[in-house]
């Protein structure tokens, strides 16, 4: 095989998301400092990409590569080095170059992998460490005061982790030079909140203001002890509803997680009012669509009630999203955890980019609408922002 159709069949096959992992190394040039380069897929903000990992005398370096962007990271990588080794999910290459580019190359079915789990791939172990005691979690009673998660409470520990593998996701989106501001609407026993401050805070050192809100006096006054026990400075807990809630005029973040059913839309247009950086939110009981919903085309879905209830949920998760991407968010669905875990498992997860809707934008929200003749809170909260009858 020649040096450029083995170049273009290889890289051809990495452009097409067939790639497990590859090993490159035997620099050309002696003075090279990397000695070996490891390559893996990984996804990062839903978007795929190649991980390499440079191997240097004593360090490693990470660098992520968009796919779109691979091509020319493969060109250099030839060019430097003359051993690859790349597992595909079909099948395994080898490949050695002489000086002189002359190809010696080996092939042969790949029987072991056959799937590319990248969400796996990006991160494999839990962020919070299952024998590693934590402060707060051992106060909330996820783990005993051995530090050892207990067995009534592990969906919850991996609740938890989830939702700080999100929280982290978040980081490149926060701001570097102020207090960042984060506010956890009807927090409840604020598992998250808690976990979200002892990540962003305790364990990233972050600047981070954290207010959680609720409107049952006991547990928040519960919250604000274990706080003040832990010596958590910058965190408090508020008794006070979301809809009356207007003592700020700036916030970074805001979190929700299963707000009953309005309440996550109050807490999203606050989120947009205050131009909000991140918003998380897992919405939970939406009931609001369920009693609009007038869709006669859609009678052999929604005749029953168990489906009616579902299709509610999902279009009101839908139209949720859709209003972020028109106020300026770029917003996704995202699943939250595996539905085995809770079935409330939509995160809705939005980033402000300040975007401007298109007009195709704007009519499709619209005529969405206009099917199941649903009339949007969230709509109608976000009223001024949005540029629509
Ligand atoms: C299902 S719990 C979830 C609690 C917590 N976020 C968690 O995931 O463990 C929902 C919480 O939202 C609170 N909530 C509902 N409506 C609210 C409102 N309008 N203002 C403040 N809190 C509210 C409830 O009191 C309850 O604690």
């Amino acid at each position: 095989m020649e040096f450029n159709e083995m170049k273009d069949s290889v890289l051809k096959q990495i452009l097409s998301k067939q790639l497990i992992q590859a090993t490159i190394s035997q620099p050309r040039a002696k003075s090279n400092e990397i000695k070996r380069i490891k390559l893996k897929p990984i996804e990062i903000k839903n978007m795929y990409h190649i991980q390499l990992e440079y191997q240097y005398e004593r360090i490693l370096k990470h660098e992520n590569i968009r796919i779109e962007e691979f091509s020319s990271a493969w060109e250099k990588l030839l060019d430097d080095f003359r051993q690859i080794h790349v597992d595909f999910i079909e099948e395994k290459i080898q490949i050695q170059l002489s000086k002189k580019n002359k190809v010696m190359y080996k092939t042969e079915k790949n029987t072991s992998l056959k799937q590319v789990d990248l969400s796996h791939n990006r991160k494999k172990n839990y962020l919070l460490d299952e024998h590693t005691p934590y402060p707060f979690l051992i106060r909330l009673g996820v783990q005993t005061s051995e530090g050892k998660v207990k067995k009534q409470k592990y969906d919850k520990f991996k609740q938890i982790n989830r939702f700080i593998e999100f929280i982290d996701d978040t980081l490149a989106y926060l701001p570097k030079d102020k207090t960042v501001r984060i506010l956890d609407f009807g927090s409840g026993k604020s598992y998250l909140t808690f976990a979200l401050y002892h990540y962003l805070k305790i364990e990233k050192g972050l600047d981070i203001r954290v207010t959680g809100l609720d409107l049952k006096k006991e547990v928040i006054e519960e919250c604000s002890q274990i706080a003040k026990d832990l010596d958590y400075d910058d965190l408090e807990f508020l008794v006070g509803d979301i809809n009356d809630y207007n003592d700020e005029t700036a916030v970074d973040m805001v979190v929700t997680l299963h707000a009953c059913d309005v309440a996550t839309d109050m807490a999203l247009a606050r989120a947009v009012k205050w131009n909000a950086s991140v918003i998380l939110s897992v919405p939970c009981c939406q009931h609001e669509l369920n009693r609009q919903l007038d869709a006669p085309g859609l009678n052999i879905m929604l005749k029953h009630g168990l489906i009616k209830e579902r299709f509610s949920a999902l279009a009101t998760d839908s139209i949720r999203a859709e209003i972020l991407n028109l106020v300026g968010y770029e917003a996704q669905l995202v699943e939250f955890i595996d539905i085995e875990n809770t079935p409330k498992n939509i995160l809705i997860r939005a980033y402000k980019t300040g975007g401007k809707p298109t007009h195709e934008q704007i009519e499709g929200y619209e005529q969405f609408k206009e099917m199941l003749n649903a009339q949007p809170f969230l709509e109608n909260e976000l009223k001024e922002y949005l540029n629509i009858d």
